[in-house]
């Protein structure tokens, strides 16, 4: 009993050392690359994982599942200023070709500082920095960036296989009671994508931009249409705002009930969430909780149906449980992610009755611990779901686990839902905010949201720094029992830190 009531003073004491009143005359900077999405040229990769956020194996002729598209928007002076038809004289530069976007494994890389690994895994890590390589910016003196990462993800997962580890543990066997879809042998595949390079389009005015697009199917005898699974992402400017709009489609089939694509502003250099390489994004500084915010315009079509978790927005790290940042050791890096889920179909797992999916203690905006078993006070209907990292030693009973396999090492999770909690963080205020026909510019205070959450850590360890590798927006439409379709644009994104206080990444 002793050693619970100290924990809980920890855990007390860590929470209120974390909910810094923020500093309000500071001036705020973008964290990003493209900062607001509005520079001219593209910066775009697509990123392909399995159930584990690996490759597994590669779809027939497409390669490895990394691709970009990085164009420049070249126009002579004068047209810009003075006549804009003479826009016609613009040109599009790529840095980025087919040969180099359909490198598979073992292939041999066009320049040195590569290495061609033949585990499809390992290649899709360094075809990332390789491609990162070809599209990098620098400006002046900052630091370099490189790309927004549009993530695809299939959650079909076979038992049988023994490509994901469990809890960052390789296996010989998964035995498990879980159940997770697969429709049989290659259930794991990536996907058939189709690329228009971005070209030029005319504005009403013969002003010129640049326009192009990723789609493709998991089904690789599908043509895309009809029954199967699609995907869809194009880009064009909102000549107005000047911000890139990004047009998503995501629609699940039988054999693929349970599909992700996000949009991330990944990490520059380093690890990003859920991935325990060196990835390539556009934040080329990293905001760290509690003063940093997010910006962006969502704009929900259709929502893929009662499962679709459509995330406004995803936030993900990684760090131990003894506080350290994480160092790309699986067995004791922890995936830590948190999601406002804005799909009003979606309940509250965390009840009265089932204070196994309540993490243990909720902070009010005031910084008061509320504990989950204060039935009259606990916001059960702020939190969808909470659950522990598989790889903990001191967790309050009772306890979920998350999934295991789901991630290259054990995660933890906490996805909330609109309330009048989070709203005085900018934030939904109640179900249907920001929902379908509700389409609004946000301004999230992320850094204070997140500082409020709940994270294991183990008893006596210093707290973590909340540094977050990746921010996302986008859904992820879990096991449908019927062919289900997401639409949504994205535009304005970014991210702003205080000036001084930016960490680079
Ligand atoms: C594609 O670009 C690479 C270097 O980035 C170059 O080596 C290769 O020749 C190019 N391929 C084509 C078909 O232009
Ligand atoms: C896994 O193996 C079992 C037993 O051999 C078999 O019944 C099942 O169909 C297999 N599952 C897949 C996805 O191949
Ligand atoms: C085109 O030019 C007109 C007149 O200058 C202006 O009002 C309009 O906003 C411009 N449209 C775009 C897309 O820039
Ligand atoms: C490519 O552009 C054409 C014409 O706009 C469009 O029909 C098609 O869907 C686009 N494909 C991709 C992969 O964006
Ligand atoms: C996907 O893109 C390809 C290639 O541009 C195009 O032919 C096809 O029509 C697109 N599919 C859909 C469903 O838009
Ligand atoms: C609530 O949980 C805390 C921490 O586990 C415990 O100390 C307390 O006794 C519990 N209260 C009730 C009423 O169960």
């Amino acid at each position: 009993m002793a050693a619970i009531f100290l924990l809980l003073a920890l855990l007390l004491l860590s929470e209120r050392s974390l909910s810094v009143p923020i500093c309000e005359a500071e001036k705020y900077v973008s964290a990003l690359g493209d900062g607001g999405m509005r520079n001219r040229n593209t910066r775009i990769a697509l990123e392909a994982w399995n159930f584990c956020n690996e490759v597994g194996s590669e779809a027939p002729t497409m390669g490895s599942p990394r691709l970009a598209d990085c164009a420049d928007l070249s126009c002579p002076i004068l047209a810009e200023d003075l006549d804009q038809r003479l826009g016609s004289k613009c040109e599009v530069y790529h840095w980025v070709n087919d040969t180099d976007n359909k490198l598979a494994a073992g292939d041999k890389f066009p320049v040195s500082g590569f290495t061609s690994y033949r585990d499809p895994d390992l290649f899709a890590s360094e075809k990332e920095r390789y491609l990162g390589s070809l599209c990098k910016v620098q400006d002046n003196e900052e630091e370099p960036w490189f790309f927004w990462m549009i993530m695809l993800k299939n959650g079909n997962f076979d038992k049988n296989s023994t490509l994901c580890p469990e809890n960052g543990k390789k296996v010989g066997k998964i035995v498990t009671g879980r159940n997770f879809p697969c429709f049989g042998q290659g259930c794991m595949n990536q996907p058939l994508v189709y690329h228009n390079y971005s070209r030029l389009i005319a504005d009403e005015n013969g002003t010129m931009h640049l326009t192009g697009g990723f789609n493709g199917t998991y089904d690789l005898d599908g043509k895309g249409a009809g029954k199967t699974s699609f995907f869809s992402v194009s880009w064009k400017k909102n000549v107005q705002s000047g911000s890139w709009v990004f047009s998503n489609t995501l629609t699940t089939s039988t054999k693929y009930p349970w599909l992700m694509l996000y949009i991330r502003a990944d990490a520059a250099e380093g690890f990003n969430g859920g991935y325990h390489y060196n990835g390539r994004g556009m934040m080329r500084k990293l905001p760290e909780s509690p003063n940093f915010k997010v910006k962006l315009t969502l704009d929900v079509k259709l929502g893929g149906g009662p499962n679709s978790q459509f995330y406004l927005i995803d936030i993900g790290s990684c760090w131990k449980n003894n506080g350290h940042p994480c160092d790309g050791e699986v067995l004791t890096d922890v995936t830590r992610y948190s999601e406002m889920i804005i799909n009003p179909a979606t309940t509250s797992w965390c009840r009265p009755d089932n204070l196994v999916s309540c993490p243990p203690y909720h902070t009010s905006a005031s910084g008061e611990i509320i504990h989950r078993n204060e039935t009259s006070r606990f916001p059960y209907s702020a939190y969808h779901l909470y659950c522990s990292p598989g790889n903990a030693q001191h967790l309050e009973r009772p306890y979920d686990i998350c999934d295991p396999y789901s991630n290259p090492q054990a995660q933890e999770l906490i996805q909330i839902l609109p309330h009048r909690e989070w709203s005085v963080h900018g934030y939904p205020e109640k179900q249907g905010d920001g929902w379908i026909g509700d389409s609004r510019s946000w301004e999230l205070d992320v850094g204070a949201l997140s500082s409020r959450l709940y994270f294991y850590q183990d008893p006596g360890s210093k707290p973590a720094k909340r540094v977050w590798t990746s921010i996302n927006v986008g859904t992820e439409i879990y096991v449908s029992n019927r062919q289900e379709t997401a639409e949504w644009t994205v535009s304005d994104f970014d991210v702003l830190v205080p000036e001084q206080k930016a960490i680079s990444s």
